[in-house]
């Protein structure tokens, strides 16, 4: 036998017991005449003692063990005299009598404590031993308990999880796609699932009515601290349903997920019409933990002899409560440095400071009165001490950039709490987007989407410029600024099907070719229907108040797509490729 217990079981209770435990050696000191290791697993660290009086061997055998060895040790529970009160079973040791070692270890490249000497990739090379870090195994846990939470609520409202396949067909949900070549049909590909999104919608032609499923997903796009290139999506949909039930479905379901993980009780989520969010927070995932909305000075801002105002097509700011003593010079000047860095881009920032005396100072007070720089302050609801913040320019581009501003200053101020959670839905967004570069329409959210039912005559009857302007009945959940999840109402309707593939600029043949098996189940009793999703990995890092999801995959890639550990991707052998029918050299002339 192994163990009796494990290395987080033993508390005063247990005094007197013989007991057996195997973990990994975290720590080991040595007192002369007493040795002590501490032994870890899973569940704990628990204190062994070695007394040389005791026992010399069993004492110089424990001297002799480093870092890491994998430890079977026998003996008695016994009461600590400096007990440790930041562990469970601080109030105990072991007093060992017997000791196998079950495998010897090499030095760890890093320390495997929560506040590690290793760097990323060190750490992603050597996962299994990041892993073994009490923080990182805590949130694969935390993770599992997710997935268990997600399936017990959803199987209680009725839902079914279904497994849709991961060789298939390209899925338009505008990344690129992985392809994997098919042997048995030389010079043809599967496309890996950017998510199951037709799959999905032909379960509700085929009469599953509610339907979920915990699924990986592939998309090649450019990574970042919220993205991987496979990640997981709590991915769901439904029939015979409005956008209401849906949003009020989802809302339970993360209300549950909350509640049972971080015992966290959610109100009812407010809505926001996506031009609202874009007009207040330049950002259709606005962060609403704090205010700071964005206000528009065209009207006070314009035709007073400032070039760089009167040329713009907004003038648009912030107000930064009680900032404006603690903004010197050198910190606005730190600030505008920071909105010019290309990633952002601005040209300049403007102030204006309401100081604590009542005095109005401002990098633009050449060119406005006090007065009319007051008006300003008044627009935007500040008081004795707060802080304008401005930015002009092209409409869209300069609400971007004071999205990041407004972000940014939240941060500074203190404003994005921990253990505060706003969530908000956002919706009506628009159900195509122009792309100048290219001179075609794109779908925001995905081309089966469904246009608002008020919108669907303007649709099919509509001009160019209507195009523009016509809302869609989708939805995203934002909470704390991160885009958890997305969805929509579906079109059921081939017609009006045809018409989107139409101004998407499809051809009726690369419909047919991409989608056919898709719009033929349409011809065949499609119900009304709808869904969302959910980034899981988003969803526990949200959770857990942190940013990057990769500390939530217990096998995560590196920003180069690269997986640290098995070294992936990688060359294949020549027998490899000709079986798969793919010529490198040839690829390489052409
Ligand atoms: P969407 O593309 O909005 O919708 O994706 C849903 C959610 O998945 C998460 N997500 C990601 N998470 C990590 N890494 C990525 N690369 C990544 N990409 C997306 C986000 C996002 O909100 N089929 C539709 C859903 C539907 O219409 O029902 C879809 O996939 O949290």
């Amino acid at each position: 036998m192994y163990r009796t217990h494990n290395c987080g079981a033993l508390r005063i209770e247990n005094v007197g017991e013989e007991v057996t435990l195997s973990g990994w050696l975290q720590t080991s000191r040595d007192f002369g005449g007493m040795t002590f290791i501490d032994l870890r697993d899973r569940y704990g660290i628990t204190q062994l003692v070695f007394n040389m009086d005791d026992d010399a061997d069993l004492c110089q055998k424990a001297r002799k063990l480093g870092r890491e060895f994998v430890l079977k040790a026998t003996g008695k529970v016994r009461e600590r005299s400096n007990k440790n009160p930041n562990r469970n079973t601080g109030d105990i040791e072991i007093e060992v009598t017997a000791l196998d070692v079950l495998n010897a270890s090499k030095v760890p490249p890093f320390t495997i404590e929560n506040d590690t000497d290793g760097g990323d990739d060190l750490r992603m090379k050597y996962r299994y031993l990041d892993l073994r870090r009490e923080q990182v195994q805590n949130n694969i846990i935390f993770r599992s308990q997710l997935a268990l939470e997600t399936r017990k609520h959803l199987s209680g409202e009725g839902f079914i999880e279904v497994e849709t396949p991961n060789l298939i067909k390209s899925t338009p949900e505008g990344a690129r796609d992985f392809v994997v070549p098919s042997r048995m049909n030389p010079g043809q590909f599967y496309a890996l699932p950017q998510s199951p999104q037709t799959f999905k919608q032909i379960l509700m032609v085929a009469g599953l009515d509610k339907y979920f499923q915990i699924v990986k997903c592939f998309r090649d796009e450019d990574l970042r601290a919220d993205r991987q290139p496979e990640f997981t999506q709590i991915d769901c949909e439904m029939s015979f349903v409005t956008q209401d039930e849906i949003l009020a479905t989802f809302e339970r379901l993360t209300k549950h997920l909350f509640k049972s993980t971080i015992g966290v009780k959610l109100g009812d989520f407010p809505r926001m019409e996506y031009d609202e969010a874009m007009k207040l927070y330049g950002s259709d995932k606005p962060d609403i933990r704090f205010g700071m909305q964005f206000v528009e000075f065209n009207d006070v801002a314009k035709g007073h002899g400032f070039a760089v105002f009167d040329n713009a097509e907004m003038v648009v700011g912030i107000c930064a409560e009680g900032q404006a003593e603690s903004y010197s010079n050198k910190h606005i000047k730190e600030l505008t440095a920071w909105m010019q860095r290309p990633q952002i881009g601005a040209k300049g920032l403007v102030y204006v400071k309401w100081n604590n005396d009542g005095s109005v100072k401002s990098s633009v007070g050449k060119f406005y009165s006090d007065e009319q720089l007051m008006t300003w302050l008044e627009k935007a609801g500040a008081k004795k001490g707060d802080m304008l913040l401005i930015l002009s320019g092209e409409d869209e581009k300069t609400r971007k950039r004071l999205n990041e501003l407004r972000l940014e200053m939240g941060r500074r101020m203190g404003l994005m709490k921990e253990g505060d959670f706003k969530p908000l839905w956002v919706v009506d967004f628009p159900l195509l987007e122009w792309d100048e570069e290219s001179g075609r329409f794109h779908a925001m959210h995905h081309p089966f989407t469904s246009p608002k039912k008020e919108e669907v005559d303007r649709m099919l009857n509509g001009d160019h410029e209507t195009m523009k302007s016509l809302k869609a009945d989708a939805y995203d959940l934002v909470i704390n600024g991160v885009e958890i999840g997305g969805g929509s109402i579906r079109i059921h309707d081939r017609a009006l099907q045809s018409r989107n593939f139409d101004l998407l600029g499809f051809s009726k043949e690369e419909a047919e070719a991409q989608f056919g098996f898709l719009l033929g189940a349409f011809e065949y009793g499609a119900p009304p229907h709808g869904g969302i999703a959910f980034g899981f990995d988003r969803l526990c890092a949200v959770l857990n108040g942190q940013n990057s999801i990769r500390d939530f995959i217990a096998f995560p890639k590196n920003n180069q797509g690269r997986d640290m550990m098995i070294d992936a991707p990688s060359p294949i052998h020549d027998e490899q490729l000709e079986e798969l029918s793919i010529d490198l050299r040839k690829q390489e002339a052409h």
